[in-house]
């Protein structure tokens, strides 16, 4: 997931943002003009209406071709100032709205499928497991391909898992937590091999970071992902400062997608400018790579197309689009993907969290303490200003970020869904919604910190040797 800092929030200045708008104006002209498939024009005009919002959004002005920004209103993250799109790549989460990013519009922006009850109904039954409650409540909302996958199950045909994460720092959060719980949760109903891809490189390449401290991030979070329960002869944990150099086929798969897309491509996908760093406009090969089983010939022998499943954030499917663009022309199978919501900050859905800001959201170090504080004083909420109005008019779950992260870590239905109809009728106070959170969070951390705990070198040692794994094939 990607870290949402401060700093990443319209880090364009105002000039280079004007000329990214100019460029991309441009790519959708000259599409037209080639009377290019619909979809590609539909993908470059969302593209452009995205990067006149963020320009809107950086300047206080509307994009006018030919008249550059000469002075600008101040960032602001107020309502109302950043149109009615949300903006959603992989470093920027932007949106006025209180309830978080709009769901439904982004699966419709991006050409995914939404994940509907007859999807989680046939993942029930071909798994013979109760779905889980992320799937069950909507924050894995969206996949692409998904039942490609399920009917190669149904037909005994081989998948494998893959997700990663950017190790900028060794502050983990909660929410970085979620499609790592999620994917162990596939891991074990579909009894599939998985790999997990740390991309050091990308911090080293986007962060104020040198390679030896991205390195060092890595393992220390990789502790944090083996303390989740990851099972050690079914999951392969990579640093791509290690692998890269250790792997050939790694490598000429990250050739091949290199060979396939133009600077032209990443460029409309990914926002690069003229004055990004070459290895920046590289990397992307580097994310794509892990979606071809042949990059892992330890796991897969041979193997040339076992299907890989791609559970990640919404924020990082443009480096799948990009991936599934380039698979068949390089004669494999298009990974599929699922995509899960945001976590919200502390401070309300339409924030970031950053790993810099302790305020902003609930930290695997954090103490129990630490936790009750932050949640009685930071978690925004949906409540009313005095106990008479909220007896009387009761509290919006919509907004109050206590019910939200409820949601993603109390797993019992029913007794949500109290919570739920006593906070909006006003029978249960801020204060009460509060400390039921803090007993959930409490213990989960506190587990996972002694999990941690007990982790030794060696078993990081182990997750990270490439191996064969416990699968034949
Ligand atoms: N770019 C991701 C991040 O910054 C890390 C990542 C690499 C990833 N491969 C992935 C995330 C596959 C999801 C799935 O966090």
């Amino acid at each position: 997931m990607a870290d949402l800092r401060e700093g990443d929030f319209c880090s364009c200045n105002p000039l280079e943002l004007f000329e990214q708008v100019t460029a991309q104006g441009e790519k959708v002209r000259s599409l037209k003009a080639e009377k290019a498939p619909k979809d590609e024009i539909e993908a470059a005009v969302k593209l452009l209406l995205s990067l006149k919002l963020s320009y809107k959004t950086a300047t206080g002005q509307e994009y006018k071709a030919g008249s550059p920004p000469t002075d600008f209103a101040p960032v602001s993250n107020g309502p109302g100032d950043a149109g009615d799109e949300d903006l959603v790549d992989p470093w920027t989460v932007q949106t006025s709205n209180a309830k978080g990013v709009d769901y439904d519009k982004l699966i419709v922006r991006f050409g995914s499928s939404k994940i509907d009850n007859d999807l989680i109904n046939r993942i029930e039954r071909v798994t013979g497991h109760k779905p889980h409650h992320f799937l069950r409540r909507g924050i894995f909302f969206s996949h692409r391909d998904m039942n490609q996958i399920l009917d190669a199950y149904e037909n005994k045909k081989p998948f494998y898992l893959y997700t990663g994460r950017g190790p900028s720092s060794e502050a983990i959060h909660v929410g970085h937590l979620i499609p790592f719980i999620f994917t162990k949760w596939l891991q074990d109903v579909f009894n599939v091999p998985l790999v997990i891809q740390l991309t050091d490189d990308e911090k080293y390449l986007w962060k104020d970071l040198t390679v030896e401290k991205a390195y060092q991030y890595t393992i220390e979070n990789v502790k944090d992902l083996i303390a989740l329960g990851f099972d050690v002869n079914k999951t392969f944990i990579f640093s791509d400062l290690d692998y890269l150099g250790t792997s050939p086929e790694f490598y000429k798969n990250i050739l091949r997608v290199q060979k396939h897309v133009t600077f032209n491509q990443v460029k409309g996908i990914f926002g690069f400018t003229d004055s990004d760093c070459i290895g920046k406009i590289s990397f992307p090969a580097i994310q794509a790579a892990p979606s071809f089983c042949t990059s892992f010939p330890q796991i897969f022998n041979d193997k040339k197309d076992i299907q890989c499943l791609i559970p990640c954030a919404i924020d990082q499917d443009p480096y799948f689009r990009m991936t599934r663009d380039v698979a068949p022309r390089i004669g494999y199978p298009k990974p599929a993907l699922m995509h899960s919501v945001f976590f919200p900050a502390l401070q309300g859905a339409q924030t970031k969290m950053s790993a810099s800001d302790p305020n902003s959201s609930i930290f695997l170090t954090d103490t129990p303490k630490q936790i009750k504080t932050k949640i009685n004083k930071h978690a925004f909420s949906g409540g009313k200003d005095t106990v008479e109005e909220h007896r009387k008019y009761g509290g919006n779950c919509d907004v109050d970020v206590s019910y939200m992260y409820l949601t993603f870590f109390l797993e019992d239905d029913e007794k949500l869904d109290q919570i739920k109809q006593a906070y909006t009728s006003g029978a249960l106070l801020t204060g009460e919604l509060k400390k039921l959170l803090i007993e959930t969070l409490q213990p989960v951390i506190a587990a996972h910190q002694q999990r941690r705990k007990q982790l030794t070198s060696e078993m990081v040692k182990e997750f990270m040797t490439p191996r064969k794994l416990a699968f034949d094939y």
